[in-house]
């Protein structure tokens, strides 16, 4: 009772004797804490009952009052003023100018009022600012620009118990480059995100003093996107070393343990932070209730940092989808949905590899989806799938898992060969046996040690056969490569036919062109060719009365003839039988002892005398001794056809061989009938007795005659 009646008493004192020494000042702080208690502005007169100086004051303590509002100029007076106390007031605003004078102000307690927002301009020009206190207020907004460059002596910044909703990053406004710590507290709020509507672009520079206490809020969750808010180019990597420049403290909030937060959790238990200061960046879950209470930064296991997904995320209705950030993986499980297709939507995520589990349904058939190249296990089995569509399976990565056990399928096409055997799963499906699956054998064997190889097929419907077991002649099967080889023979056989015909019907022609091609001389073997003693290879007939025979012949036929080697020795009467006496002499010996007579036949060959006397003498109307082979006729044109309608040349040439120059294989043939020349062979003569003059003789008298022959054949025969 004593002490409020003396409560009551000072303050009456306070108030009505302001000159008494009942002014609550020692010399430095006025303490009006609780004294001023139905005053609800503070104006200027409110501290005139104190007859003092108020340039000696450097601390108010209003603390406890009922102050509602300040009036402008209350404090104008006050210009050595450090500290000053309002807390435990009902201020709900303070104008921006309130402080305007305190430029030496360095403590401002502002807590336990009722303050809404703090406005710019409210701290301008305190640059020995050190604390300032708004906490447990309703402050809902603080202005980026309350704190500036100015402020280089703020140390600390308490926000805390305010119903701020979001994080804006004014605290950051602070001057970056001392080497103090100044910590921003703004715990106790109702801060559920991070916003930037103050358009502030990362600029945090070494060494991160400013400290940011976000503890107590209502975050979720946590994201890189958060940051990249303020930095737009960061990428994932590069997120967690900026979050640590942010110096911030986000423990304690009720966050939702799901994917999102998979990120931080990773990057943390990975590096030198994870033993460091654990008890304070405890990040404890709130949701999903049965991690409640759990640390996610240090604790909760990965498997459990997954998202559930709703419709509304995409995911199919009655499907069950979750992310999997440590399987880098979004799930999407459909299983026993009685579904017959593939789900034509899945959720887009972060993670676009897809696992998904649509097994126990009736789908038919594997779907070509727009999600099927991002597949990297799909679940089908038990289903109703017969075939496997290949233009479906070209679409699935390599390392895709496919589960199609129990299905209906009957045949794996060859472009299963894409996937590892291990990594298909095919059993208890109705596989037939076919010819060609032997592919499958090096397939299934290829796999992985410890794989099951047991798959197998059934043949004839009944015979169930494990397909590495499988050979062509148990499924009893023509094996391809006889058609091929088939293939082949007919061919050869074709030809073979088609060079038979033609030898044949050409035996001349093969053998002239075997000689040309292959060399062999399937030679008939002339008895002309056993002759000892022919000095010449060829005798050459022709009529040089012709003038364009005689060309011919010395120009092509003889210039040819001589680039055969080894060379020809060749007799041409024209050139090497001088006229005289003896001429048909000399003619008859040098024919008799040629191997070859080469007849060029023209129109007036037999009416040149001495060609007509070789021919005949060559053709044996004296002694009929002509070798087979020895005489080969030329026919030079067609102008000497009419004489070959004629006897005797129309026999002769029936049994001889007759070239033409215009013959495609002319030379060849020639050079075939040719005597094979021996370089260096011996060439002795021994000359037969010819009794020409007997002949030429008889040659008169028998033109006619067919037994003038008979009595020539013992002048001739000594020959050989
Ligand atoms: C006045 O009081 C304050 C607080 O009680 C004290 O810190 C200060 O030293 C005192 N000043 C003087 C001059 O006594
Ligand atoms: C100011 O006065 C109040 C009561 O009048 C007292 O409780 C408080 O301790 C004083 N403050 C200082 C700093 O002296
Ligand atoms: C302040 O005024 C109220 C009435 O307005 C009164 O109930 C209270 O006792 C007063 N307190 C002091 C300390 O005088
Ligand atoms: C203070 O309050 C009392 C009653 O609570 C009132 O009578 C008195 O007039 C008030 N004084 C001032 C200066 O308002
Ligand atoms: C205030 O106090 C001073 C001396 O400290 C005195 O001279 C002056 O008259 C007083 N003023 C009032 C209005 O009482
Ligand atoms: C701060 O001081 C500057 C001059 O020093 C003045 O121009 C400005 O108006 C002041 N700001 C406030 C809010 O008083
Ligand atoms: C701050 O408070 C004042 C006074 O209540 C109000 O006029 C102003 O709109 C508020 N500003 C914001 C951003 O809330
Ligand atoms: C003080 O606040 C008012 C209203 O919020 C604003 O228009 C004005 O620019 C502010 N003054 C300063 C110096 O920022
Ligand atoms: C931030 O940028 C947006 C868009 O550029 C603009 O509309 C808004 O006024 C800016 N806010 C501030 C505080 O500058
Ligand atoms: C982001 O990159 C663009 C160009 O790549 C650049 O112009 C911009 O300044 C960068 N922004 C930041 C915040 O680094
Ligand atoms: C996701 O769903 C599973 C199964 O329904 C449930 O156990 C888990 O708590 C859910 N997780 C989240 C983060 O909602
Ligand atoms: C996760 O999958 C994506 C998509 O293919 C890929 O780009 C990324 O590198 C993977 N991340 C990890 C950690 O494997």
């Amino acid at each position: 009772m004593i002490a409020v009646t003396f409560v009551t008493l000072t303050i009456f004192v306070g108030l009505f004797l302001p000159l008494t020494n009942g002014c609550p000042f020692n010399g430095s702080t006025l303490n009006l804490s609780s004294r001023l208690n139905n005053t609800s502005e503070i104006s200027e007169s409110a501290f005139t009952f104190c007859n003092i100086s108020y340039g000696s004051i450097t601390t108010i303590i209003l603390s406890y009052n009922n102050i509602r509002t300040i009036a402008a100029g209350a404090f104008k007076e006050f210009f050595n003023l450090e500290n000053l106390d309002l807390s435990h007031n009902l201020l709900e605003v303070i104008d921006n100018n309130t402080f305007q004078t305190l430029r030496k102000l360095k403590t401002l307690d502002l807590s336990y009022n009722s303050l809404t927002n703090i406005t710019r301009g409210t701290l301008d020009n305190k640059s020995f600012l050190v604390s300032l206190n708004v906490s447990h207020n309703k402050i809902n907004y603080v202005d980026s620009n309350v704190f500036s460059w100015e402020h280089i002596n703020l140390r600390e910044a308490n926000f805390d118990w305010n119903e701020m909703s979001t994080f804006e990053p004014w605290p950051y406004s602070l001057p970056r480059d001392i080497n103090e710590e100044r910590n921003v507290y703004i715990r106790h709020n109702n801060i559920s995100r991070f916003t930037n509507y103050m358009n502030w672009t990362y600029n945090l520079k070494a060494p991160f003093m400013i400290f940011v206490y976000l503890d107590y809020n209502q975050l979720r969750t946590f994201s890189a996107d958060d940051l990249r808010l303020y930095n737009h180019n960061l990428t994932d990597s590069e997120s967690f070393s900026e979050l640590l420049t942010y110096r911030l403290n986000v423990s304690n909030n009720p966050y939702i343990c799901d994917g999102r937060l998979y990120f931080w959790a990773f990057l943390v238990r990975n590096s030198f932070f994870k033993w460091n200061q654990v008890d304070s960046y405890r990040y404890r879950c709130n949701l999903p209730k049965e991690l409640e209470g759990e640390d996610w930064l240090h604790d909760v296991p990965y498997s459990r940092l997954v998202t559930n997904l709703t419709e509304a995320d995409g995911c199919p209705s009655r499907c069950f989808c979750q992310t999997r950030p440590y399987l880098n993986y979004t799930l999407v499980d459909c299983g026993g949905l009685g579904l017959v297709r593939f789900p034509p939507i899945l959720p887009r995520t972060k993670y676009p590899h897809l696992v998904l589990n649509l097994s126990y349904n009736a789908i038919q058939q594997l779907e070509e989806t727009y999600y099927s190249n991002n597949i990297v296990q799909l679940y089908l089995a038990n289903n109703k799938i017969q075939t496997l569509n290949e233009s479906v399976l070209m679409l699935f990565d390599n390392n895709i898992y496919l589960d199609l056990q129990n299905n209906q399928i009957t045949r794996i096409p060859k472009s299963i060969l894409r996937f590892e055997y291990k990594n298909v799963s095919v059993a208890r499906n109705p596989l037939k046996c076919y010819c060609e699956m032997t592919w499958m054998i090096d397939w299934i064997k290829k796999t992985v040690v410890g794989t099951n190889q047991d798959l197998s097929c059934t043949a004839d419907d009944t015979n169930v056969h494990k397909i590495v077991d499988v050979t062509p002649s148990i499924l009893k099967c023509t094996h391809e490569d006889w058609i091929i080889i088939g293939v082949v023979l007919g061919v050869v056989v074709i030809i073979i036919v088609i060079v038979g015909l033609f030898v044949k019907k050409c035996p001349y022609e093969t053998k002239v062109m075997l000689f040309k091609i292959f060399k062999i001389h399937p030679k008939d073997k002339y008895k002309v060719d056993e002759q000892v003693g022919n000095i010449h290879d060829i005798y050459i007939v022709f009529d040089e009365k012709t003038i364009e025979v005689l060309k011919w012949v010395r120009r092509i036929f003889l210039v040819k003839l001589r680039q055969i080697k080894p060379q020809y020795a060749i007799f041409n009467p024209h050139q090497h039988v001088k006229p005289g006496e003896n001429t048909f002499e000399e003619l008859a010996k040098n024919v008799e002892q040629s191997r070859r007579v080469i007849i060029i036949l023209t129109e007036e060959i037999a009416k040149n005398e001495n060609r007509e006397f070789e021919c005949n003498f060559a053709e044996g109307e004296y002694c009929e001794r002509t070798l087979e082979g020895k005489i080969i006729y030329i026919k030079f044109n067609s102008k000497v056809d009419k004489l070959l309608q004629e006897e005797p040349w129309k026999t002769r040439v029936s049994t001889k061989k007759v070239f033409s120059p215009d013959d495609r294989l002319f030379w060849s043939k020639l050079r075939y009938e040719l005597p094979c020349v021996k370089s260096g062979s011996n060439r002795v003569h021994s000359c037969p007795d010819i009794k020409v003059e007997v002949a030429l003789l008889n040659g008169k008298q028998i033109q006619n005659s067919a037994s003038n022959s008979v009595q020539m054949r013992p002048i001739f025969n000594n020959i050989g």
